[in-house]
């Protein structure tokens, strides 16, 4: 696996998302816990190949993706494994975000989040509030960084200026399809030591992106497949970090390879001018 060191933090190129882990297939975030042993065993896969970043949130399955990355992690040294987690926006107030944090803990059985997010903004103005609570809750040793998904820069400025704390990370949708911060925010993140951790990076497996032909060619003279490709040119860029969910051992094996060797110029071309 690659690393890289951005705002004082290693990380690996390329972590583990558990969205829809442990999610029944009908059901707004409903529970089913009929399949954990198999993204356990993802999960514990994507640790041993040096895959150690692993991004859950207390939405996820309604809090039981928050639970099968701790049977995942058990056993493990905890400084081995990184594991970023969310509060949901309905959760911004004080107590209600300090609460939230408290139940992820347990859900998940560390004693310290290593990377604690805002999923993403709500319309009540409680911005300040919530950073201010995400600071009490790195000075209370619960937390050792504080950051945020789905902000806009503008969002990303003034969440800082309420936080003691830096804003390590921004965390929004990015891949070969979906471009939409490379305008703005992914410059600023560049400028600024900030992580870009790039969600959907395989645009949830759609077919539209892993069976493009001129992504498939590139794959071909790389002896990668498309899904390689497509996490090699994320990561490729400067300060972005990619969790792809894989629930098999075999896609996690798959997307490790993705990592540790370098698309060239001519590649680069062909794929800005395909997507
Ligand atoms: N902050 C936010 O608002 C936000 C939003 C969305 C996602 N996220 C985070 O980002 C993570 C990743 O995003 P995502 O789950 O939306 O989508 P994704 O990672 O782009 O795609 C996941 C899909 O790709 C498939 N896949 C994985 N590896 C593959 C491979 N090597 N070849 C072919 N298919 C492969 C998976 O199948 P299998 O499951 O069968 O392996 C799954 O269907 C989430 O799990 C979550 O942790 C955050």
């Amino acid at each position: 696996m690659e690393y890289k060191t951005i705002s004082g933090i290693k990380l690996p190129a390329i972590g583990i998302g558990t969205w829809n882990m442990g999610r029944a297939r009908l059901g707004h975030e409903k529970p089913d816990c009929s399949n954990d042993e198999k993204f356990v065993a993802a999960i514990k896969e994507a640790i041993k190949l040096g895959m150690w970043h692993i991004d859950t949130a207390e939405m996820y399955s309604s809090g039981h993706a928050e639970q099968i990355v701790a049977k995942a992690i058990k056993g493990i040294p905890r400084e081995q494994v990184f594991i970023t987690t969310k509060v949901l926006p309905s959760n911004l107030k004080r107590e209600y975000l300090l609460a939230a944090a408290r139940s992820s803990m347990q859900r998940l059985q560390v004693s310290l989040v290593d990377l604690f997010l805002i999923h993403w903004v709500n319309s009540n103005g409680q911005i300040q509030e919530a950073m201010e609570a995400m600071d009490e809750l790195v000075e209370s040793g619960k937390v050792k960084h504080i950051g945020v998904s789905n902000f806009s820069t503008a969002q990303l400025k003034l969440a800082q200026s309420y936080a003691e704390n830096k804003i390590v990370t921004n965390q929004v949708e990015y891949n070969l399809m979906e471009r939409g911060c490379e305008k703005e925010l992914l410059p600023y993140c560049q400028d600024n030591d900030i992580i870009l951790t790039a969600y959907s990076p395989l645009a949830q497996g759609n077919s539209r992106l892993l069976k493009n032909k001129v992504l498939a060619a590139v794959a071909a003279k790389h002896r990668k497949t498309t899904a390689q490709v497509a996490l090699n040119w994320l990561v490729s860029q400067k300060n972005v970090i990619a969790i792809p969910k894989a629930s098999s051992v075999e896609h996690v094996m798959e997307n490790a390879g993705a990592a540790g060797w370098s698309l060239d110029a001519e590649d680069m071309e062909l794929l800005e001018k395909e997507f």
